[in-house]
């Protein structure tokens, strides 16, 4: 298979097509048996990642970082810029002008959108958007996603999945449906508050592609016809704090839940978790995130630097 990861920036999933999934897919199973029989290798053994996290992350650096440690790599972890010399005013710019003279990949989460792609044009060494702005991507949590679901249905086709939350400030949904709409037969059911819809251009990117979607208010209009419920956070660092007092509790996923979905469904959650999945949950055998979809973040993160890195 053609690896059009190698040396190429990852700050949409707008460029990659079946066969990319299919082999960051493969990769990131090959990874997996890897880790599960040595811990690691030394594939990326002189290669150095920098993670520059203008946000908060506890997962997405994490991983990012021990994905590399655990390929041989080194690491510059900068998981909060208010250390460096970002507060004596340097900017965006020479930052990546900067790391990019240290780094031969730079994994970067902003709170602006766009900024990844900003970043990509400055430097040639690959960038990773980490999670841009309040609207933008999340593409490794996207594929994260869809290797989770993917590993567990062994398909991605003929499936409904139905997300539900905040979807106007998940970068990780709009990642997700977009990866989605390269198999065919699937279903996406968007589930939210009237003012926490999905985007418009999330909205024309399925429609452009002709993936079949529907837009509800109520979870329990579609929740048992869902072979895979995704899980969104209400994000209250990007809404006032009344618009989060009126919507952080529309949509809660509990035991009653639980006994309306099909037997043979999965739940997935981004994390981090505060209250729209209660902890009686993380008990059942569908509820899948803490012990098998994270988990997939090290070997999915670990394919994606590979591919990007070993160009041999
Ligand atoms: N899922 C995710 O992006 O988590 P973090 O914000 O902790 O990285």
């Amino acid at each position: 298979m053609k690896n059009n990861f190698s040396d190429k920036d990852l700050v949409t999933v707008d460029s990659l097509g079946r066969s990319d999934l299919d082999l960051v897919i493969s990769k990131a199973c090959e990874m997996e048996n890897l880790v599960e029989k040595y811990g690691g290798s030394n594939i990326l053994k002189g290669k150095i990642l920098a993670a520059l996290f203008y946000e908060p992350s506890s997962r997405t650096f994490s991983s990012f970082i021990a994905a590399m440690q655990r390929l041989g790599g080194g690491i510059i972890p900068l998981n909060n810029m208010t250390n460096t010399s970002v507060v004596k005013g340097e900017t965006f710019e020479d930052t990546i002008r900067v790391f990019s003279a240290y780094a031969d990949v730079i994994v970067i989460r902003h709170g602006e959108v766009g900024a990844p792609q900003k970043a990509a044009k400055i430097t040639s060494v690959p960038i990773i958007n980490a999670g841009d702005g309040s609207a933008g991507e999340h593409p490794s949590q996207g594929l994260i996603d869809l290797y989770t679901i993917w590993k567990i249905f062994h398909k991605i086709e003929n499936l409904h999945i139905v997300m539900v939350g905040d979807l106007a400030h998940y970068r990780g949904v709009n990642s997700l449906a977009k990866l989605l709409a390269n198999y065919k037969k699937v279903k996406i059911s968007f589930v939210s508050h009237n003012i926490l819809k999905i985007n418009d251009n999330l909205k024309n990117a399925l429609l452009q592609k002709k993936v079949e979607f529907y837009e509800y208010e109520k979870l329990d209009d579609v929740i048992s016809q869902a072979d895979v419920l995704n899980v969104t956070r209400v994000k209250k660092e990007y809404m006032t704090d009344e618009l989060y007092e009126k919507v952080k509790s529309a949509y809660i996923v509990n035991s009653a839940t639980l006994a309306k979905m099909k037997k043979n469904s999965i739940i997935i959650h981004n994390l981090p978790r505060i209250n729209e999945i209660t902890p009686d949950v993380d008990l059942d055998p569908r509820a899948v995130y803490f012990h098998y979809q994270v988990r997939n973040g090290l070997y999915m993160r670990m394919a994606l630097l590979d591919l990007i890195l070993n160009n041999k």
